[in-house]
């Protein structure tokens, strides 16, 4: 059996990208459609309300558009909206995202690990539930980085087409200036692990990285969410064969 529909992506903006790019490296054969919704980006400060009528919106787009599946490529539209998206699509398969506080807390020597999210992922109930539940024997440093956000969306601008963009490998100075600055504090204090929460992020990895300079790791969930994205379409009968 093969499902030829494709899979739809959205985030607040190009974030999401990060995630797609991982999922099309994994399964080639699907087609997929992707949704920034950059003209209302950010969503890390608004009012959930209205973060999940934005999210219902771009699902209904997306499942216009003949989708088999949903990925909330967005950390913050998934802690504010996957309840509501997943309760009246009920027919529908969702994957969302939170933060790797589990695997960060798991795998810390030093007890000490910092999450970069957004406020309202930070708000959110997925976030503070697997933090009480996987985190309470370690410290976690949340850290807001909104700024990271907008140097992400301000790359892409005027981009037509952002998914079928090359995504940046490399940024100016001035940007390792503002990377470094948030970073180097959180090194500083001790965190062994960086887990980026908010899937704008992962587009810094390798800023972050250079300012951690192996001193902590980087935790990046794209990879994982592009194999649970697989195994979900596996389960279902829902891949596209060859
Ligand atoms: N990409 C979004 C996330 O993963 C956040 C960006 C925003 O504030 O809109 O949380």
């Amino acid at each position: 059996m093969s499902d030829a529909r494709p899979v739809g992506f959205f985030d607040s903006g190009v974030g999401g990208l990060c995630i797609l790019d991982a999922f099309r490296r994994l399964c080639p054969d699907e087609a997929t459609v992707y949704i920034a919704d950059s003209e209302n980006c950010p969503y890390g400060n608004k009012p959930a309300e209205e973060i999940v009528r934005l999210s219902e919106r771009n699902t209904a787009r997306l499942l216009g558009r003949g989708c088999k599946m949903v990925v909330v490529a967005c950390n913050t539209a998934t802690a504010a909206a996957i309840d509501f998206l997943r309760a009246s699509h009920p027919d529908t398969p969702f994957v969302g995202l939170e933060p790797a506080v589990k695997p960060a807390a798991l795998r810390s020597k030093t007890g000490i690990v910092a999450v970069l999210a957004t406020q309202g992922t930070f708000n959110g109930r997925l976030y503070n539930e697997t933090k009480a539940k996987f985190a309470k024997d370690v410290t976690v440093i949340a850290t807001v980085a909104d700024e990271f956000v907008e140097i992400v969306e301000n790359a892409f601008r005027g981009v037509a087409d952002p998914a079928a963009a090359e995504l940046p490998r490399t940024w100016g100075p001035e940007v390792e200036r503002i990377v470094r600055a948030k970073i180097e504090p959180l090194v500083n204090a001790g965190a062994d692990k960086i887990v980026l929460g908010c899937t704008h992020f992962p587009h810094l990895k390798g800023v972050i990285e250079a300012v951690c300079a192996g001193r902590a790791e980087v935790i990046d969930p794209s990879g994982a969410v592009a194999r649970q994205a697989k195994r979900i379409l596996a389960e279902r009968g829902l891949l596209r064969a060859p």
